[in-house]
C-alpha cells in the first residue's frame, strides 16, 4: 500500500514537472515568434477572384488567377511582402477570411458571383486596365462593394499606368504642363542631334491596327487624313502586313522607314495612355496622339509626340506633318528629350500590385468604400468620341468635313 502511494507521488510529480518545463520551453517560443513577427510584417494575402493577372518573377512573367493553378505567388522586388492566390485554389471557404484583398476585374464582375460573406478587415478591389467607355458592367449593381480602385487612372488608390517617363538627370525635370515656350524654344533651339533621324526614311505615316471598330472614331478620323498624307495601314483594317511572329522586325522597319506613327486608342478618356504610345516612344519615330484631356503633356516631355487634336481640322494636321516631312531641322526637335528621359514600361504588372501590397501593409489608412461606382468609373473617366461636321448642314468653312467636334460618351 505504502510503495503504491511513492509510486503515485513520483508519478505525479514527473508529471508536473514536464508540464512546467514545455508550457516554459512552449512560451519561450511563442515569445520568440512574436519578436520575429514584429520586426518582419507578415506576408498579407491577395486573392484574385475572377481574372487572370500578370506579374513579373524574375525575367518571366507569370498569371495568376487562372485556371487551376495551385500555386501561391509570391510578388518580389516589392517593399512589402504579399502572397497572391486564385479563387478555384481554395478548397475550405472558411479560409476566406484570411484574405487581406480580393481583387475582382471589372470585365469579370457580376452581383451573383461575390464572396458570400464579407469581413471588415478586407480590401474589396476594382481592377481595370481597360477604360470604361465600353461599359462593359452594370456600374450601379457595385454600389458600397468596393473600397478601393486600381486602374490607369491617376485618381485611383493604387495607379496602376502602362507606362512612364524618367529622368536621366533627376535635377533637370521637365513638367510638360508647367514649362514655358521661352524654356522650351531654348531647349529645342540649342539641341543638336548627333545623327539625323529622318535619314533614309522614306515613308511617311504608318499605322498598325487590328480593330477596324472603336468608340474614338480613330478609323473616320484616318479616312480623312490619309486623303491628304500617305499612310500604310498594316493588318486587318488596311492593306499592308508584316508578320505578327516577327514583331521585332516590325518595329525595326516601322523606325527605319517612317516618320510618323499613328498610337491612337480605342476610346478617349482621361488618362486612358496605353502600350501604343509608350511602345513608340522607345523608337526614332513621331508618335501621332489624339489627346482630348491633356493627360500626354502631364506625362510625356514636351515637344515628343504630335496630338491631332491641337489642330481642328485634318487639313490643318496633315500640313505641319508635310511641314516636319519636308524639314529635318524641325522633324529632329521631336528627339530632343531621348537625352534626358527614358520609357519605363508598358508595365501592367508589379509596379501596381506592389502598390496594393504596400496599401495593404499601411495600418494608418483609413478605411472607404465607393458608394457610387457610376459616378467614379462612368461619369468620372470622361470618356469622349469626336464626329465630323456634316458639309450639307454646315457649310460656313471649305472643305468642313475634316472639322471635327468632340462629345461625352
Ligand atoms: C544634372 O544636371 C545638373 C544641373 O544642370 C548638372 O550640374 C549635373 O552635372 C547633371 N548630372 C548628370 C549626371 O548629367
Ligand atoms: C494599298 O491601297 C492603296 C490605295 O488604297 C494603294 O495605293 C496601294 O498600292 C496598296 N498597297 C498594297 C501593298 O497593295
Ligand atoms: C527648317 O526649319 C528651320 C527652323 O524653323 C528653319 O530655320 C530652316 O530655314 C528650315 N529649312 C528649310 C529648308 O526650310
Ligand atoms: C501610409 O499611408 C499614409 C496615408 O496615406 C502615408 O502618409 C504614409 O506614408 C504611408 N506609410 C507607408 C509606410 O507607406
Ligand atoms: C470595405 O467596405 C466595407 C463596406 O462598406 C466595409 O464594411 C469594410 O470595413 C471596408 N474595409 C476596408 C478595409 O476599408
Ligand atoms: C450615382 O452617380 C450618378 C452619376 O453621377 C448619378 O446619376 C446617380 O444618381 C448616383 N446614384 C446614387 C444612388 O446616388
Amino acid at each position: 500500500m505504502f510503495h503504491y502511494h511513492r509510486f503515485v507521488v513520483i508519478i505525479l510529480v514527473i508529471i508536473l514537472l514536464t508540464r512546467f518545463y514545455y508550457n516554459t520551453t512552449i512560451y519561450r517560443k511563442e515569445d520568440k515568434l512574436e519578436d520575429v513577427k514584429s520586426i518582419h510584417q507578415p506576408v498579407k494575402k491577395i486573392l484574385f477572384w475572377y481574372e487572370r493577372y500578370k506579374i513579373r518573377k524574375g525575367n518571366v512573367r507569370v498569371r495568376v488567377g487562372q485556371g487551376s493553378d495551385s500555386e501561391a505567388h509570391r510578388l518580389t522586388h516589392c517593399a512589402s511582402q504579399c502572397d497572391m492566390f486564385n479563387r478555384d485554389r481554395i478548397v475550405d471557404w472558411n479560409t476566406l477570411k484570411d484574405y487581406d484583398a480580393i481583387v475582382f476585374h471589372q470585365h469579370g464582375w457580376t452581383p451573383i458571383d461575390v464572396p458570400m460573406k464579407r469581413w471588415p478587415h478586407q480590401h474589396y478591389i476594382f481592377l481595370s486596365m481597360e477604360s470604361s467607355a465600353w461599359r462593359f458592367v452594370d456600374t450601379k449593381s457595385m454600389a458600397n462593394f468596393f473600397n478601393r480602385t486600381m486602374t490607369y487612372r491617376r485618381d485611383s488608390d493604387i495607379f496602376n499606368p502602362y507606362g512612364w517617363f524618367t529622368s536621366l538627370n533627376q535635377s533637370i525635370i521637365f513638367d510638360s504642363a508647367q514649362i514655358d515656350s521661352q524654356t522650351l524654344h531654348r531647349l529645342l533651339y540649342n539641341f543638336d542631334p548627333a545623327i539625323n533621324y529622318a535619314t533614309g526614311k522614306t515613308k511617311k505615316v504608318a499605322w498598325f491596327v487590328s480593330n477596324c471598330k472603336s468608340l474614338s472614331a480613330r478609323n473616320e478620323f484616318v479616312d480623312r487624313l490619309k486623303t491628304l498624307i500617305d499612310i500604310d495601314i498594316y493588318g486587318k483594317c488596311g492593306n499592308m502586313s508584316c508578320s505578327r511572329s516577327n514583331p521585332v522586325w516590325c518595329r525595326q522597319m516601322l523606325e527605319r522607314d517612317y516618320k510618323f506613327y499613328l498610337s491612337l486608342e480605342n476610346t478617349l478618356c482621361e488618362d486612358y495612355v496605353t502600350e501604343k504610345f509608350f511602345d513608340q516612344m522607345r523608337y526614332h519615330i513621331i508618335p501621332i496622339v489624339f489627346d482630348l484631356h491633356g493627360h500626354h503633356a502631364r506625362i510625356a516631355p514636351p515637344h515628343s509626340y504630335i496630338n491631332a487634336a491641337d489642330y481642328e481640322s485634318v487639313r490643318d494636321l496633315a500640313n505641319y506633318l508635310l511641314l516636319l516631312d519636308g524639314n529635318d531641322t524641325l522633324y529632329n526637335e521631336y528627339f530632343w528629350w531621348k537625352k534626358h528621359y527614358v520609357t519605363v514600361g508598358p508595365e501592367v504588372s508589379n509596379k501596381g500590385m506592389c502598390r496594393l501590397c504596400d496599401l495593404l501593409h499601411n495600418s494608418t489608412i483609413p478605411s472607404k468604400t465607393y458608394q457610387n461606382m457610376t459616378h467614379w468609373w462612368d461619369v468620372q473617366s470622361k470618356c469622349r468620341s469626336i464626329s465630323f461636321l456634316d458639309s450639307n448642314k454646315d457649310t460656313s468653312k471649305n472643305d468642313v468635313n475634316f472639322y471635327w467636334k468632340s462629345f461625352l460618351i
